[in-house]
C-alpha cells in the first residue's frame, strides 16, 4: 500500500547563504524523500525561507532595501543552490506569505481560545536612538563573569557562560552604538506547562538521545514561551494586538504547513488529508540538534493546542565538522554551497555525506583527505568502474546490444535479494549501511569481471559469446547497484539511465537483448588542487590579498561575468579610527555619494595612521556582502596593493573623482 508522507527540512534564514553545514540536512532529507518516491510512495518534500525577525529587518536596512526585496533576492539564491545540489523540493516557499499568516493567526487564536496564552511584563534593553527593543544578539558588552570585552548579550565566547543581557557591564547597542536603557513591555506567552502530559507521551517516539535531553527539560518543568515582539519588527502583526508581532520562531514551523498548503492549492491536493487531527498521513521533520526544543516541545504543543495533528516524528542530526573541527572562516572551512560548486561536483558531497550519515545525533565529520580518498576509491574506482570495464566492448563489438540471456542468473538474484536490507537501511536513515552494503556488492561485481577477464577474452578467438555474456552481466549488475544508489546520486542516475537507455529502478528485471547507448565517462576523480582552491576561496581576508605568490602560481582565473559583478566605487574616507585590540585593523567610514556611508574594517594599520587617511579618496568594492566581525559589521572592501604590512598602498584615484562614481 502506498503511504502518504510529508517531509520537511528546517527553513534556512533569509539573510545568509547556504553553506555545507546546512547541506548535511538537505542532502539527508532529499535522500530519504527520493528513496520513498522510488519505492512508490506518495511523498512530498516542502521547505521555505525563514524570512522574519530583527536580523533580517536590520540587514535590509543596512543594504538600503526593503525586507521584501532582501528576502526575495535570497530566496532566488537559495533555490539555485539547492537545485545545483539536486535537492528536489516539491515546493519551496517563504514564511512571509499569506498562507503562513493565515495559519499563524489560526493557531494563535485557537491557543488563546483554549486558555493557553497569558500576558507578562518583560524588562528588556531598549535602544532609544533606534527606538527599538534589542534582541540579545544585538547587545554587546563586558562579560559579567570573566570581564571579556565585546561579548554578546546572551553568552560569553571567552568563558562560555550564559547570562541575561541586563547583567552585561557597559552594554552597547550593536545597532546604533549607543548605550541602551532598560524598559518594560507587555509580552504574550504560551503556557507550555499546560502541555506537559501530552508532550511526555508524544516525545516517546523520538530518537533515544533526543528523548533523554527532552526528559530533562520536561522533568524540570516547562517555562512559558514568549511569542510576541514589539514594533519595529519584520513579521506578522498579532490579531487585535496593535504594535505586537509574532516572534519569528512562532511562525517558522508553521511555514512547513504554509508551504504545503501552497503546494496543495497549486496541485489540487487535499491539505486536510495531511494536517487534520485524524490524518492517517505521515509527517516528518528533519532538523539539527540545536533546534530540538522548538520542534519537539513548542511545535507539537502548538499543533495540539490548535486541534491539529502532531508530527509522526522529528529526525534530529548532529552538526558538521570539517577535519574534526568547527567550520572556520579563517581556516577556510566555512564553505558556502556556491563556493563548493565553483570547484567540485555536487555528486561527491552527496556520496560522502551519505557514506558518513547514520540515524544518530552525532556530529558528521567531513575529513577532506578521506573525502578525496573515498570518492576516488569507492565511487569512481569501484562503482563507476564496473560500467567503464564493460560498456566499451558492448558498443564496439556488439553494436550496443546486450546478450540475449543472463550469464549468471544466480549472482543477479543475489544482487536483487540484497535490496531488501539496503531498503531497510534507507528507511531507518542508516545511509552509511546502505552505502557499505552496496559497495560490498560493487566489490563482488568487480570480482566477477576480474574472474572472467573480458580484456583477455577480446583477444581470444572463439570467445566472442563469452565476452558478450560477461560484459552484459557486468552492466546488469551495475544497473541494479545504480538503483540502490539512486536516492544518493540522482545526477549520476540520470546519466546512467541515458547511457543504459532504460529507467533506473529499485530491484529491476534484467535487461536482455537490449540496446544501450554509447558510453561516456560518467564521473571524474577529485583532485587535491580542487579542494585546495575551494578552501582558499573560503578564507576570509580583510583587504584584497596582496600578490604574495609568483604570478605563474595563480592557476585560477575568473570569467568576465564574474569580474563584471564587482561594483567598484570611488569612496571618500570621512573618518579613520583605531580599533581597540585589533593589531591590523582600522575602522573606516566611507562616503560613497548620495549621503550613503559605509563602515569598512581594513587591515592597513601597519601602513597608515588614521590621520593620513581622513579626507582621501580611494576605491572600494561596494557590493560585497556585509560581514560580521568581532568589532562590528564590515560593509565592503577597500582596495590596496603591495606585498603587505608597511608596504601596502590604498588606491588613490585621480583628482576630479567624486564619491559614488563607478570605477571602470
Ligand atoms: O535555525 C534556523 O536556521 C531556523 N531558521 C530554522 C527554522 S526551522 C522551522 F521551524 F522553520
Ligand atoms: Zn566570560
Amino acid at each position: 500500500m502506498p503511504r502518504k508522507i510529508l517531509v520537511t527540512s528546517a527553513l534556512p534564514y533569509a539573510n545568509g547563504s547556504i553553506h555545507i553545514g546546512h547541506l548535511v540536512e538537505y542532502i539527508q532529507t532529499d535522500i530519504w524523500v527520493r528513496f520513498q518516491k522510488q519505492r512508490g510512495h506518495e511523498c512530498y518534500y516542502v521547505c521555505a525561507d525563514d524570512a522574519h525577525g530583527t536580523p533580517i529587518m536590520l540587514r535590509a536596512e543596512k543594504e538600503n532595501i526593503t525586507p521584501e526585496e532582501l528576502i526575495s533576492r535570497v530566496n532566488t539564491e537559495h533555490q539555485q543552490d539547492f537545485a545545483d545540489f539536486a535537492i528536489e523540493f516539491d515546493n519551496y516557499y517563504s514564511t512571509h506569505s499569506k498562507e503562513n499568516q493565515y495559519f499563524a493567526n489560526f493557531i494563535y487564536k485557537n491557543l488563546a481560545a483554549g486558555g493557553h496564552i497569558e500576558r507578562r511584563t518583560v524588562r528588556q534593553f531598549y535602544d532609544p536612538a533606534k527606538e527599538m527593543f534589542l534582541p540579545d544578539r544585538f547587545i554587546r558588552g563586558e562579560c559579567p563573569h570573566c570581564g571579556a570585552k565585546d561579548q554578546y548579550g546572551d553568552s560569553c565566547e571567552e568563558c562560555s557562560k550564559t547570562y541575561n543581557p541586563t547583567e552585561l557591564k557597559n552594554p552597547i547597542s550593536a545597532v546604533s552604538g549607543t548605550t541602551p536603557v532598560e524598559k518594560d513591555s507587555e509580552h504574550l506567552f504560551v503556557n507550555l506547562a499546560n502541555f506537559t502530559e501530552m508532550l511526555q507521551e508524544w516525545t516517546k517516539i523520538l530518537q533515544p538521545a533526543v528523548l533523554n535531553k527532552l526528559s530533562e527539560w520536561l522533568e524540570s518543568g516547562l517555562q512559558a514561551w514568549d511569542i510576541s515582539r514589539d514594533a519595529p519588527y519584520f513579521g506578522f502583526e498579532i490579531p487585535d494586538e496593535p504594535g505586537k508581532y509574532f516572534y519569528v520562531w512562532l511562525d517558522a514551523p508553521i511555514g512547513y504547513m504554509a508551504s504545503f498548503k501552497n503546494l496543495c492549492d497549486n496541485k489540487n491536493m487535499n491539505f486536510d488529508d495531511f494536517w487534520a487531527a485524524d490524518s492517517q498521513a505521515e509527517v516528518y521533520h528533519f532538523i539539527g540538534k540545536d533546534i530540538t526544543y522548538f520542534h519537539c516541545l513548542f511545535w507539537p504543543a502548538m499543533l495540539s493546542g490548535a486541534g491539529l495533528r502532531t508530527p509522526t516524528s522529528v529526525f534530529v542530526h548532529g552538526f558538521l565538522k570539517v577535519d574534526g573541527q568547527k567550520m572556520s572562516k579563517t581556516r577556510g572551512t566555512f564553505i558556502n554551497a556556491r563556493t563548493y560548486l565553483n570547484h567540485l561536483n555536487p555528486t561527491y558531497l552527496r556520496y560522502y555525506f551519505a557514506a558518513k550519515l547514520s540515524n544518530g545525533v552525532e556530529d558528521v565529520d567531513l575529513n577532506l583527505e578521506d573525502f578525496l580518498q573515498r570518492v576516488n576509491a569507492d565511487l569512481v574506482g569501484k562503482f563507476v568502474n564496473i560500467a567503464s570495464r564493460c560498456a566499451g566492448f558492448i558498443t564496439k563489438r556488439f553494436d550496443g546490444q546486450l546478450a540475449a540471456e543472463l550469464a549468471d542468473k544466480e549472482l543477479y538474484q543475489q544482487f536483487i535479494a540484497a535490496g531488501n536490507s539496503i531498503a531497510d537501511a534507507y528507511e531507518n536513515r542508516d545511509y552509511n549501511r546502505a552505502v557499505r552494503e552496496t559497495m560490498a556488492l560493487a566489490d563482488r561485481a568487480n570480482q566477477y569481471i576480474d574472474e572472467h577477464k573480458p580484456w583477455i577474452l577480446v583477444k581470444q578467438e572463439g570467445s566472442e559469446a563469452e565476452l558478450h555474456a560477461v560484459c552484459s552481466q557486468g552492466l546488469n549488475l551495475f544497473r541494479v547497484l545504480m538503483g540502490y544508489l539512486a536516492p544518493i546520486l540522482p545526477i549520476l542516475t540520470e546519466e546512467v539511465g541515458k547511457f543504459l537507455n532504460t529507467p533506473i529502478t529499485w530491484q529491476p528485471e534484467a535487461l536482455i537483448g537490449h540496446k544501450i547507448n554509447k558510453f561516456k565517462p560518467l564521473l571524474k576523480r577529485v583532485e587535491q588542487k580542487q579542494i585546495d582552491a575551494m578552501i582558499d576561496a573560503s578564507k576570509e581576508t580583510l583587504v584584497a590579498t596582496p600578490v604574495e605568490k609568483p604570478v605563474e602560481n595563480i592557476a585560477d582565473t575568473i570569467s568576465y561575468d564574474d569580474f563584471a559583478k564587482v561594483d567598484l566605487r570611488i569612496a571618500k574616507i570621512v573618518k579613520a579610527e583605531h580599533v581597540e585590540e585589533a593589531k591590523k585593523l582600522l575602522k573606516l567610514t566611507l562616503d560613497i555619494g548620495e549621503d550613503k556611508h559605509r563602515t569598512v574594517f581594513a587591515g592597513i594599520k601597519e601602513a597608515y595612521q588614521p590621520e593620513q587617511l581622513t579626507g582621501r579618496l580611494t576605491v572600494m568594492v561596494a557590493n560585497l556582502a556585509p560581514r560580521k566581525m568581532r568589532f562590528g559589521l564590515s560593509e565592503g572592501m577597500v582596495l590596496a596593493a603591495g606585498p603587505g604590512k608597511k608596504d601596502l598602498w590604498i588606491l588613490n584615484p585621480d583628482d576630479g573623482a567624486e564619491p559614488g562614481m563607478k570605477v571602470k
